[in-house]
């Protein structure tokens, strides 16, 4: 069978300024209708290298609690190995198709990893503008090369090297979302698998779009993960919902955007938001974007953290294995 990737559908030239009807979302979910234009919103930018922490854990936690989104900068990771991260995964969207359905996702097949273009399925069975590629990245138990590129030969190389330079920001951003709850600073994390954590890497490739007036990206959402770490490239494409309205997030060059996911809502027994995003595309450049799911293994189970729970603090949530939360999520179910 074969699959038609929106990066296909991008290169006709037969498109002359319109899109397929798939990709043309309902007027209540239409950019052009949906967006507050002209306010770009500034979610709050915290500064890992301050030697203040008190001020820190205060900055995380309250934007946890108020946007469940944030931006990091001065966070260790070298601008030079976030550039390579993004010149890899450019070279291998840029090979010729034949070459990137090697890592196709097989029909039929259930997992995430691979390369593909569509995960959820959508509203009126429409379509993002966005093709991507998933592949666990830690721990090295679970990670399957064979969804890896192969191409360009420095791909392995560079993607475990930024994996190792995430884990000590992920720890220290645990640590800090802990010690926010009242609790210990090792506790979400443990709660979250320890030092089982999984690591998995999506890049998203959101082509020149004739129409991104009528298109999405990724469609509106929560990520199903504790923490979401995310590289953007220099393209404007997040949005994220606030007071009732779709917004721009600014691009800040070299920062990290952190989103809060569904477990850490749960195990926070919603003190944390979980944030609802989604992306508009571009009409003459190519967006991409790295985000890096840290989940819990499927078999751990994640519910409210027990200490924050009371009388007056019931549980807002199940208490339930993560592979039946993603089983629930991608099918729709009640969780
Ligand atoms: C996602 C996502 C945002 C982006 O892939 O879950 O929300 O900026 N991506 O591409
Ligand atoms: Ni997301």
């Amino acid at each position: 069978m074969e699959t038609v990737r929106v990066q296909d559908i991008a290169t006709l030239s037969n498109l002359k300024g319109s899109i397929p009807d798939d990709y043309i979302r309902l007027e209540n979910e239409q950019p052009e209708t949906t967006t507050i234009k002209g306010v770009v919103l500034k979610v709050p930018v915290i500064d890992l290298s301050d030697p203040d922490h008190q001020f820190v854990l205060a900055s995380v936690s309250e934007a946890s609690k108020d946007w469940g989104i944030f931006q990091v900068v001065n966070h260790g990771i070298p601008n030079e190995l976030i550039s390579k991260l993004q010149k890899v995964g450019k070279e291998f969207f840029e090979l010729p198709q034949d070459e990137k359905e090697v890592l196709a996702k097989p029909i039929g097949y259930e997992g995430v990893e691979g390369y593909g273009s569509k995960l959820q399925k959508e509203v009126e069975g429409k379509k993002g503008w966005v093709d991507h590629l998933f592949h666990r990245v830690w721990p090295p138990s679970l990670i399957n090369y064979k969804f890896w590129p192969k191409n360009p030969p420095s791909y392995r190389k560079i993607n475990e090297e930024y994996t190792q330079s995430i884990v000590p920001v992920a720890n220290k951003l645990f640590g800090l979302l802990s010690e926010g709850l009242g609790l210990e600073e090792v506790e979400l994390k443990q709660g979250l698998g320890g030092e089982e954590l999984v690591y998995l890497m999506k890049i998203n490739y959101y082509p020149p779009c004739p129409c991104p007036e009528l298109a999405l990206g990724v469609v509106p959402h929560t990520d199903m993960s504790a923490i979401t770490i995310l590289v953007p490239n220099e393209v404007q494409g997040l949005q994220v919902f606030k007071n009732d309205h779709w917004y721009d997030v600014a691009y800040i060059p070299n920062a990290l955007i952190i989103h809060i996911g569904d477990q850490l809502e749960i195990l926070s027994n919603g003190k944390y938001k979980s944030v609802y995003h989604r992306t508009t595309v571009n009409k003459e450049k190519t967006r991409m974007s790295w985000p890096m799911f840290l989940e819990p293994p499927p078999e751990i189970e994640v519910g409210p953290v027990q200490r924050l729970i009371s009388e007056e603090n019931p549980p807002k949530f199940k208490t339930k294995k993560y592979k039946d939360y993603v089983y629930c999520k991608l099918n729709k179910l009640p969780q």
